[in-house]
């Protein structure tokens, strides 16, 4: 598959590799343009590339990897045309995230008892949003290998069709796919703030598929 991202960061650069090695292409994007991201391009080899935000958003899957403050401007004009749209963003409040018990609790007052995918989701009419890859520190999967560690991430959303998409997606990757429901209860669930958020586990064993 084609995956495009937008934002070209720490994330966009884990999830990425993770993604090449499973033979997957990438598209990374950014506000500054492809030609700023040519020196990472080709650090990741010839599977990535850069392209405009548009580019990025025209691909098979698309993730978010802005900062959450950076998102309503990243997600603006867009034409999503049902595109299936990843929100890996955590939503901290300020320019730099606070991950004090005080700070992730102002963040989390800052949402208003909505989940920040179902903000999101509103930022980017007629994407179909599956909530992901935000529940880790990404210092958590920098191994590469065929051998890594079964990471678990979480996935919700409330179309089928695409949450399957993602989650087929993920264990592509070797890293393990856990579905948590709709967007609004699973989201609640791995956001920032909810039980499951920098919860690291790992798939041990399973003997049932
Ligand atoms: N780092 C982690 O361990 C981790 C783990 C899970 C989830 N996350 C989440 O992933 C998101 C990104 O985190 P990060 O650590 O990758 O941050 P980062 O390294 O600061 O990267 C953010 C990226 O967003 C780009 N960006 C900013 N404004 C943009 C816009 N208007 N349009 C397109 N791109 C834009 C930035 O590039 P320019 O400024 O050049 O545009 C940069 O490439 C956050 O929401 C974070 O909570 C991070």
């Amino acid at each position: 598959m084609k995956i495009g991202f937008i934002g070209a960061g720490r994330m966009a650069t884990t999830i990425g590799r993770h993604l090449i090695g499973a033979g997957h292409d990438v598209v990374l994007s950014s506000s500054r343009g492809p030609e700023a991201l040519a020196g990472l391009v080709a650090d990741l080899g010839s599977a990535a590339s850069a392209g405009s935000k548009q580019e990025a958003a025209e691909c098979d899957v698309v993730i978010l990897a802005t900062n959450w403050a950076d998102a309503p401007e990243a997600l603006k004009g867009i034409d999503w045309g049902g595109r299936i749209l990843i929100d890996g963003t955590n939503a901290h409040i300020g320019e730099k995230p606070d991950i004090s018990a005080a700070g992730v609790a102002r963040s989390v007052a800052a949402l208003e008892g909505r989940t920040s995918s179902e903000i999101v989701a509103a930022m980017a009419p007629g994407a179909r949003l599956v909530k992901s890859i935000s529940n880790m520190p990404m210092a958590w999967i920098q191994d590469f290998s065929p051998q890594k560690p079964k990471t678990l991430l979480f996935v919700s959303g409330d179309d089928r069709d695409a949450k399957a998409v993602v989650v087929e997606l993920i264990n592509s990757t070797g890293l393990v796919a856990l579905d948590l429901g709709a967007l609004a209860d699973g989201g609640a669930m791995q956001q920032l703030g909810g039980p499951l958020s920098a919860v690291e586990l790992h798939l041990v064993r399973r003997i049932i598929r």
